[in-house]
């Protein structure tokens, strides 16, 4: 009985959301210039609703496209016509979250989330059961962690973002997970670590020693109505949910939304795109209370923004392509910490500035805090390179969070021994 109510709520729950049925996605080489032209003009094919899990950047560079039911056959006779070979890399997209949401329904049956310690760490959580989470932490290590709200969302919700702290008046590394809202992998690594650092902290040297010279920042949720959204309504749900003036498409990418090079190439002024850039710099209350906390606070030395995927590890600049001045410590600092990534379980990363190693962007957040004077300021795509791309099974969670761990501590590692 207890399964067939379950199964029921399943039906009802998955009713109101989007059906991505049939959908698929498509993974394209480009082979040279011309085939880059011609997939780059399948962008500005807006009757076709596509979504670029990845853009086109250079030669040889996968461009994976989700494609609607209904579009899918004109896309292919496309392609075929200009000679452009794809590859469905994902079959149908509904029969993967579906079942994303059955693992998530089984691996959740199994915690007691009125406690850290028994907390899943490889499943899937909603914004309600993440705030219980970090009030949790904060609750069981009052010496080591506090919550701080710095800002709500456009709906309201708070922007909560754990401390944790051995003294006052530190310099501080701040880590950000979630501010594309589809990119569910890193909400949930930013859990694990949050979890790893109190369990480490008075154990393992090396974070003992970060600890107890600077503070560590960790916003999970950074972008809350959007994550509530691909729970309730629509999974690919990638920007924030405010409204457009003049326009029904909601929501601008809170990465194309900072003060710097801001509406340069590489970000869109189309509202109904998915990089589009906000009407203004900082118009987003996400992106809005970051910029005030960094400067207010005024001893950040080390700032990560962490989404998903693609596996790489990039820093400044992605909207213009002058080398900034820490190019070469910025590359072997890079080099080191996807090393010290691989050598878990032998995941390949790619690493280098933004415009070099994926594609021009505008408008980002790591251009900002870099030119803020945050010298160690990086940006994750984690795991994987397209196999499920945004549905990353729950079963890569915690191997996901563990090696993305030992690269983030090389970066604190040097943070913290090269404070400026
Ligand atoms: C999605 O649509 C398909 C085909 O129209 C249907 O068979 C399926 O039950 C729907 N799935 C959900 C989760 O609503
Ligand atoms: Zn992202």
């Amino acid at each position: 009985m207890k399964g067939v109510l379950a199964f029921l709520t399943l039906v009802v729950v998955a009713s109101s959301r989007e059906n991505f049925s049939g959908q698929q996605v498509l993974r394209i080489l480009p082979v040279d210039e011309e085939q880059m032209n011609v997939v780059k003009e399948l962008e500005n094919l807006e009757h076709l609703e596509l979504d670029f899990w990845t853009e086109p950047t250079k030669i040889l560079a996968p461009v994976d496209i989700r494609v609607p039911f209904p579009n899918l056959q004109a896309v292919k006779v496309y392609l075929e016509s200009n000679n452009i070979q794809y590859y469905i890399m994902v079959q149908d997209l509904q029969s993967m979250l579906d079942e994303e949401q059955m693992e998530m329904k089984h691996n959740r049956a199994m915690e007691d989330t009125r406690s850290t310690d028994t907390f899943n760490y490889g499943a899937y959580h909603k914004f309600d059961e993440i705030n219980d989470f970090i009030d949790n932490l904060v609750r069981e290590n009052p010496q080591l962690v506090s919550k701080i709200q710095i800002g709500k969302s456009y709906e309201g919700r708070p922007l909560n973002v754990l401390k944790f702290s051995t003294g006052p008046n530190r310099p501080a590394f701040w880590i950000d997970t979630g501010i594309h809202s589809r990119e569910w992998v890193t909400q949930a690594s930013g859990i694990w670590f949050a979890k790893k650092i109190v369990k480490d902290y008075g154990k393992d040297t090396s974070l003992t020693s970060i600890l107890n010279n600077m503070d560590i920042f960790i916003e999970i949720v950074t972008n809350p109505d959007g994550f509530v959204f691909t729970h309730t309504s629509n999974r690919m749900w990638r920007k924030t949910r405010s409204p457009n003036a003049g326009s029904s498409c909601v929501g601008a990418d809170p990465n194309r939304n900072w003060d710097a090079g801001f509406g340069g190439a590489g970000s869109s002024s189309n509202p109904c795109t998915e990089t589009y850039r906000g009407r203004a710099a900082e118009s987003e209350p996400e992106v809005k209370a970051i910029v005030d906390f960094v400067k207010s606070h005024g001893k950040i030395k080390g700032f990560v923004s962490i989404h998903s995927y693609s596996q790489m590890l990039l820093f400044p600049y992605g909207y213009t392509k002058t080398r900034t001045p820490d190019h070469t410590e910025l590359n072997n600092l890079a080099k080191d910490a996807v090393n010290a990534l691989s050598s878990l379980y032998g995941t390949a990363y790619t690493y280098g500035s933004i415009i070099t190693t994926i594609y021009q962007a505008s408008g980002g957040t790591i251009d900002w805090t870099y030119n803020q004077g945050i010298k160690y300021s990086f940006t994750f795509e984690l795991r994987d390179t397209g196999r499920y791309g945004f549905a990353l099974p729950a079963n890569q969670i915690i191997p996901t969070a563990e090696e993305t761990w030992l690269a983030l501590m090389k970066l604190m590692e040097h943070t913290s021994s090269n404070l400026y």
